[in-house]
């Protein structure tokens, strides 16, 4: 039977001419996008990028590139120019203007990231800069993923006068209004000169590229004729010098690529913003594992001294430990590590390095890291070994007051978790402001090394009796002695501590990782009130 269904050809069949006319149209509209796309890619000229390589450097895109996961990398805002015609601007208009943006993933996680373009104008901070930065900041808070600012700069850029000046603002007030909601990691990859120095310097982590990159507030020229210093770039903000004397800088990449690896590491350890607990991985150690050698790493005599990389490295999960900070004030040692998975904030006296001694560089160290793991729900764990904090004018003048200040109002201030391990010397000020019981250590420990007191056993007997013995002729010295030992016999030792309730409980030191691991679980719902304020006054 002869269907009576009749069937139409489409309407929307179009004559073949038709047809024709509109690929060709497409083809055009695609043809036009390929060669925007290649203009943006050309950045500020093929010569200007030629001279980036020639330096050694990468430009922007392949610095991305570089540090996001392969193929993940989505660009916004790469056909924005600036508006201004002064000094010739108008004959430098490059889509994208000096900054790449947009966002990506690393090891799987989403982030965003900006990457000052060198090639246009020196990666100069405009007000398009400024307008782009801001957009994927702004992205990334309401995200909740961190973002990682690749910088390169010749600093504000002159032409635009206060429009560059107030695109720096925008940045500053964001880099503000982010931190302590979304990780900010400063990736330095050039010149950084003038006021931009300061966004980095609001964010969470510097790295800086050994060779390749210099920080400073003003560069060499401008000292020499305000102070006749003479200084190079090298000395006055290279890599080196803001690791391990100004505090700047907590990695040192000896590249670009190992500046991103660092980058990437980093990332590994941290959540995506506040309101999430650190990423947590397969454990891959034993979490029985009882080390025998830890029992005999802390030598009996005080003096005497031991690496605390060694503790942290046979407590923790193997391989795990991710220190930050490395070169600056080496008598303090801080952080990442895995316990089981789970990342956790080290904190650490190191006796290795003037005795441990707390001065105000490590308090500034001690206090940062431990307010920015508070901040992303990191707990704490103190390793304490410290005779206290360093005596002298140039301390004190320095303000050791406010510095060393800082560590007890960070430690009093979080409420993560919060455990603490007596490896030997907790003595006076050190011993309340490292992670105390009355501070709010939730659980302290002390191996059988501990010894916690007033001060040291020395200086307590000449004080108490330094009248006596001074009265005394032939037997002063036996007498001191004595009263070394007596004090010794008396504070050495966890059990006084232990006996008060200073102390939850003494540990053999190789069962340290069974019992933080414990810890960590057993508190792993913690709640922690704090009083209602705007926010608090920590000495600065
Ligand atoms: C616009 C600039 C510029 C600027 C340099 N350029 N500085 N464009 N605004 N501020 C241009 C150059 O003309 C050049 O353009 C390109 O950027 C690269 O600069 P070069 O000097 O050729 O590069 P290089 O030899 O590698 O030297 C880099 C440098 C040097 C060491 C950073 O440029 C330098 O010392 N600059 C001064 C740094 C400084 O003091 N900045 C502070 C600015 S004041 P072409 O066309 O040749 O590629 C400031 C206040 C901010 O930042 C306050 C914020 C709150």
């Amino acid at each position: 039977m002869q269907s009576k269904l009749r069937v139409e050809p489409p309407q929307s069949q179009a004559a073949p001419a038709d047809q024709t006319e509109r690929v060709n149209g497409h083809k055009a509209l695609i043809s036009e996008l390929q060669d925007q796309r290649k203009k943006i890619r050309q950045g500020g000229g093929a010569a200007r990028v030629e001279a980036q390589h020639s330096k050694g450097k990468l430009t922007a895109r392949e610095r991305i590139l570089r540090l996001l996961d392969e193929g993940t990398f989505q660009e916004i805002d790469a056909y924005i120019t600036h508006r201004h015609s002064d000094f010739g601007m108008n004959q430098q208009r490059y889509p994208g203007d000096s900054v790449v943006v947009g966002f990506g993933k690393i090891g799987g996680r989403r982030v965003c990231v900006a990457a000052q373009d060198f090639t246009v104008l020196g990666g100069s901070f405009s007000e398009v800069q400024g307008q782009k930065v801001a957009k994927i900041i702004d992205l990334a808070l309401e995200s909740g993923v961190p973002v990682i600012c690749l910088n390169d700069s010749v600093g504000a850029r002159i032409q635009e006068g206060v429009y560059s000046l107030a695109a720096y603002s925008e940045l500053f007030w964001r880099n503000t209004q982010a931190s302590g909601v979304i990780p900010q990691i400063s990736v330095m990859l050039g010149p950084c000169a003038g006021g931009s120095v300061y966004s980095p310097g609001l964010t969470d982590f510097v790295i800086m590229t050994q060779g390749e990159s210099h920080m400073f507030i003003t560069g060499p020229e401008v000292i020499k004729t305000v102070t006749a210093e003479e200084v190079d770039m090298e000395t006055l903000g290279g890599a080196m010098t803001h690791a391990s004397l100004s505090g700047v800088a907590h990695f040192v990449g000896a590249n670009e690529d190992a500046s991103f690896a660092t980058a990437r590491k980093l990332l590994s350890y941290l959540p995506s913003n506040n309101t999430e607990s650190a990423p947590r991985v397969t454990p891959t150690d034993d979490p029985t594992r009882a080390d025998a050698a830890l029992d005999a790493l802390v030598p009996c005599e005080g003096s005497q001294m031991y690496d605390m990389r060694e503790a942290i490295d046979r407590i923790f999960d193997l391989g795990s430990f991710f220190e930050a900070h490395a070169r600056f004030a080496p008598n303090a040692v801080v952080g990442f590590a895995r316990l089981n998975g789970e990342v956790a904030a080290v904190i650490a006296n190191q006796p290795a390095y003037a005795a441990g001694v707390l001065d105000i560089n490590a308090s500034d160290k001690i206090a940062r890291f431990i307010r920015f793991s508070d901040a992303f729900n990191i707990p704490l764990i103190t390793f304490v070994d410290c005779p206290g904090f360093m005596p002298g004018t140039v301390q004190e003048h320095g303000g050791i007051i406010r510095h060393g200040a800082k560590i007890v109002y960070a430690y009093s201030e979080a409420t993560v978790p919060k455990l603490a391990v007596i490896t030997r010397k907790a003595y006076g000020g050190a011993y309340i402001v490292l992670s105390s019981k009355c501070i709010r250590t939730d659980l302290v420990y002390a191996w059988p090394t501990a010894e916690i007191a007033v001060m040291g056993a020395e200086g307590a007997v000449n004080i108490l009796y330094g009248k006596e013995l001074k009265q005394m002729k032939d037997d002063a010295e036996t007498e001191r002695a004595r009263l070394v030992g007596e004090f010794r016999q008396k504070f050495s030792g966890p059990y006084s501590s232990a006996a008060s309730g200073h102390v939850d409980d003494v540990i053999l030191p190789s069962e340290t990782r069974v019992k933080l691991i414990a810890a960590l679980d057993f508190l792993r719902d913690k709640q922690a009130a704090s009083l209602p304020k705007k926010h608090g006054n920590m000495p600065v």
